[in-house]
């Protein structure tokens, strides 16, 4: 199953348990789709030009959504670091030690 497969991906090592869940209920559900448009999870292509924007910038877009993408990826019980640690697993930027 493509959830399964996404969610045993490397990236979401950082993740705890809640927030795979938070994850799994909302980024996955159009992260994982190709046909609702979204950049896909464990795709770098699809994340390129994005990352480079920084994690600063990603973060805002998530918070006020971004054309197709709803603000806070519908995940109202998120946290501004569960959205952070979510953002690194959904498009693998590499982000320095915080
Ligand atoms: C309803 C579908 C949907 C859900 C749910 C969703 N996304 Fe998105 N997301 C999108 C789409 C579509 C885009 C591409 C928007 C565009 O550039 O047109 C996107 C883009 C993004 C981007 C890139 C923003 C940028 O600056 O290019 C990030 C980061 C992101 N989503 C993170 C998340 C996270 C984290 C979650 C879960 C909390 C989430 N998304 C949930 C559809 C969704």
């Amino acid at each position: 199953m493509l959830t399964t497969a996404v969610l045993s991906a490397p990236a979401r090592a950082d993740l705890d348990e809640r927030q795979g869940k938070l994850l799994s209920s909302n980024c996955v559900q159009c992260h994982a789709r190709p046909e609702t448009g979204a950049p896909l999870m464990g795709n770098p292509p699809d994340w390129k030009v994005r990352n480079e924007q920084g994690m600063d910038r990603l973060l805002v877009n998530t918070v006020l959504g971004l054309r197709g993408m709803p603000p806070l990826g519908y995940c109202s019980a998120c946290t501004e670091q569960d959205l952070r640690e979510l953002i690194k697993a959904v498009s693998g930027i590499e982000v320095a030690a915080e």
